[in-house]
């Protein structure tokens, strides 16, 4: 089998997302052919398709997004997506050659980042991308969401027409200060979190998404997406809440959101299966162990260039390290860096020098939006080094919020 790879033309894109949708085992819809949506999200140029011969038997594409970074800096970050391979020949090598291509168009393009949510735990280690944030799949019945607290503001509910407008400055303003969460353009508002096309609501039998926005003294402070289950019991409401984005820049907000989401009328649970894991919702409720939660990993990152990566992010605590960084999928990464932080600024530089610690470029993936425990890390082998050095890059590395992203893409 003689595979080769390169992007797509836009005559190709219909083939594309019908292999890419083949590869998930599902299938692109009548609806689905329209290429807008794809052309609004996904650069022609940074998609890898592989054909063995005339077939198309793998996909990959990329999105454009800022990362927030640790101290509230957006970071150029390429949004690795639509990942797939045939099944008829799949573990013969065509993902690592879409990825060879994927990870020199995004060094090229100059990105530090690259970053991805994975269908499977397994797959990306070996290129390098390191589970860099987790979320919390919360379930409860909403009487134990009942927070006790005399209500603030106003929540109101707002048409998808008018959600960018009023939705987007709330979105920006949050995502100045959660690493991990990412920048959203008009076509991404337009084409992913305002669309809801109906064949996917009548697929899981769910209600059009609803748009709710939190104001007090005259600001809007916070907003909430959600969907509707319904479900009846003979006679008894059991329907749920689905929440699909909770975002708010005041405690208020955040509470009057979620009494709001807890007390709809025949929807007596919620769900939400990307709560951020340092949520206040927990301390806020009366009940907390009634929010059932299950911890997984979201965002993963893959770190391209080391300086330009960790100069971007700030510390929280001052000090010097060497690291010396093993990269087995992009060699030119590996080395020894060094670096120094200073009132919360790092400079980092490649040094011929011993280093204090060692580990994988995913692991340093894993570390970099504060999420991962450098002590866990080296209790498991992902990180080499003696006790007092590893405590020093944890306290270096970790956050005092923890960094969430907000949506799979
Ligand atoms: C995941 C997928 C793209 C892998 O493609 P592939 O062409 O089989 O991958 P490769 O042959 O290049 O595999 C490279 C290495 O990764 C390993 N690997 C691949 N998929 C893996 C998986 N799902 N779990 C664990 N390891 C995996 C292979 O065993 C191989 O290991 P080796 O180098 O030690 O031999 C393919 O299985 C697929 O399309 N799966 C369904 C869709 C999907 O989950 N896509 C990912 C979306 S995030």
């Amino acid at each position: 089998m003689s595979i080769t790879t390169r992007p797509i033309t836009k005559d190709e894109i219909e083939r594309f997302r019908e292999r890419v949708y083949r590869g998930f085992g599902d299938e692109l819809g009548e609806e689905d052919r329209d290429p807008k949506r794809f052309l609004a999200l996904m650069p022609l140029d940074l998609t890898v398709a592989a054909f063995d011969g005339d077939e198309m038997v793998g996909t990959l594409a990329a999105c454009d997004f800022d990362v927030t970074v640790p101290g509230g800096a957006p970071v150029a970050m390429t949004g690795t997506t639509v990942v797939t391979v045939q099944p008829t020949h799949r573990r013969q090598g065509v993902l690592t050659a879409m990825m060879q291509d994927h990870l020199d168009a995004v060094a090229q393009r100059g990105d530090s980042l690259a970053g991805l949510w994975a269908s499977e735990t397994g797959i990306y280690g070996r290129f390098g991308f390191g589970h860099a944030t987790s979320k919390d799949d919360v379930e409860a019945p909403t009487l134990a969401v009942t927070i006790s607290t005399d209500a603030e503001g106003t929540v109101r509910l707002i048409e998808p027409d008018g959600v960018v407008e009023l939705l987007a400055p709330i979105y920006d303003a949050a995502r100045r200060s959660t690493p991990g969460m990412l920048s959203r353009s008009q076509e991404w508002w337009a084409h992913s979190v305002v669309h809801d096309p109906p064949h996917r609501r009548d697929r899981d039998q769910i209600s059009a998404k609803r748009f709710v926005v939190y104001q007090a003294d005259g600001s809007a402070e916070g907003y909430a997406i959600y969907a509707q289950k319904s479900d009846w019991s003979g006679e008894v409401p059991l329907g749920q809440v689905r929440v699909i984005e909770v975002i708010s820049t005041t405690d208020r907000a955040h509470t009057g959101l979620w009494q709001y989401l807890a007390n709809i009328d025949l929807f007596p649970r919620i769900r939400w299966w990307n709560m951020p894991v340092d949520d206040p919702l927990w301390w806020k409720v009366a009940e907390p162990r009634r929010l059932v939660r299950k911890r997984g990993d979201a965002l993963w990152v893959r770190i391209m260039d080391v300086p330009a990566a960790l100069e971007a992010r700030s510390y929280e605590t001052d000090g010097s390290i060497r690291i010396a960084v093993e990269d087995a999928f992009r060699p030119e990464t590996s080395g020894v860096y060094e670096l120094a932080v200073s009132n919360g600024v790092g400079k980092c530089v490649a040094v011929d020098a011993n280093a204090d610690v060692s580990l994988g470029v995913d692991a340093l993936g894993a570390l970099y939006l504060g999420g991962s425990s450098a002590v866990s890390m080296a209790a498991a082998a992902k990180i080499d080094g003696a006790a007092d050095r590893v405590s020093l890059l944890h306290r270096l590395f970790r956050t005092d919020v923890a960094p969430w992203c907000e949506e799979v893409f």
